[in-house]
């Protein structure tokens, strides 16, 4: 089981995410960067084992919620670098925020709340 994989991930994206926004508010755009692109890589680690939960799901009774729960982490990935390039090109990014806030409950709820095997054995 991937759980492990990504759990790991998405909670290593949400700390370069931070430190991103941090370095980008700091003026210190040349950092951001780099630490953007770290982010970039680790969104493939979260899609690649959010792609094998998901695969296990395929023909069972919660493949539709399943799914929805993918199209949601998607989002929040969607969210995480739109804010941070418009972050670092001072551009509004408060519509994206809200989005983002959705995303992370939507994939919480249906995350831990939801679908089957519970956090971590
Ligand atoms: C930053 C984005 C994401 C976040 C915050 C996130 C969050 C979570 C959480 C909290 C769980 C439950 C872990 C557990 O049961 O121990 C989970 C499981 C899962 N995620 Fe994600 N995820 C993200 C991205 C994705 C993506 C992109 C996909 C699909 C391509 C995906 C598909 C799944 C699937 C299928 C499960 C299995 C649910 C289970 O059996 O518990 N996730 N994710």
């Amino acid at each position: 089981m991937n759980t492990h994989l990504h759990v790991t991930s998405w909670v290593l994206a949400f700390i370069l995410f931070v430190v991103v926004i941090v370095l980008n508010k700091s003026g210190n755009a040349k950092a951001a960067k780099i630490v953007q692109m770290i982010l970039r890589l680790d969104y493939l680690l979260i899609l690649y084992s959010g792609g094998e939960l998901l695969a296990a799901y395929f023909n069972g009774p919660q493949m539709g919620e399943a799914i929805i729960k993918g199209l949601a982490g998607i989002w929040v990935i969607f969210a995480m670098e739109n804010i941070s390039l418009k972050s670092g090109r001072n551009e509004p990014t408060k519509s994206w925020w809200i989005q983002l806030a959705i995303a992370v409950l939507l994939t919480l709820i249906l995350g831990f709340g939801r679908l089957g095997f519970g956090f971590l054995p």
